[in-house]
């Protein structure tokens, strides 16, 4: 089973930016504790970070036929891109959308996300666990799928 994680714009900066809103771990720390659950769990996971919207949509149409899932925090891009979500309904991989704050807890610009839509689901809120818990849950749902198919 292999994961595409791919970190939106600005998460090169976590650690160092607005820490009271995103916590003090660096995307490296994040990306080792994912790395941790994928060999406890016996999955592959490949790590993408980008600022650029095109380069991001690249790495979803890439991943067609190459990848089981994906967890996403698409950062500022999850509430205004279009290309993002289209790019996800295309390759029809699921897909589950993290964010380290709650953002329905902060600006009213935050609280629509165009990728939510067209996740399988959203987790909001934990800080770095977000993107543990999300990868968890994304692995148990395609193991359950893979084995209601057998
Ligand atoms: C974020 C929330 C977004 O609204 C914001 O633009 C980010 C980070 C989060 O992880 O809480 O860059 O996705």
């Amino acid at each position: 089973m292999k994961i595409l994680v791919i970190h939106g714009p600005n998460l090169q900066l976590l650690g160092a930016r607005e820490p009271e809103l995103y916590g003090r771990a660096s995307l490296e720390e994040i990306n080792s504790s994912l790395g941790e659950i994928a060999q406890r769990e016996k999955v592959t996971i490949e790590v993408f970070q980008s600022n650029h919207e095109g380069e991001i949509v690249d790495a979803i149409g890439r991943a067609l036929g190459l990848v089981d899932g994906i967890l996403i925090n698409p950062a500022a891009y999850t509430h205004t891109s279009v290309a993002l979500r289209d790019a996800i309904l295309s390759v029809k991989i699921p897909t589950v959308e993290v964010h380290l704050s709650n953002i329905y807890a902060r600006e009213e610009f935050r609280h629509t996300s165009l990728i939510a839509p067209v996740a399988v689901g959203q987790v909001s809120g934990f800080g770095p666990r977000s993107y543990c818990l999300g990868l968890e849950a994304l692995i148990y749902l395609l193991r359950d799928r893979l084995h209601a198919r057998h």
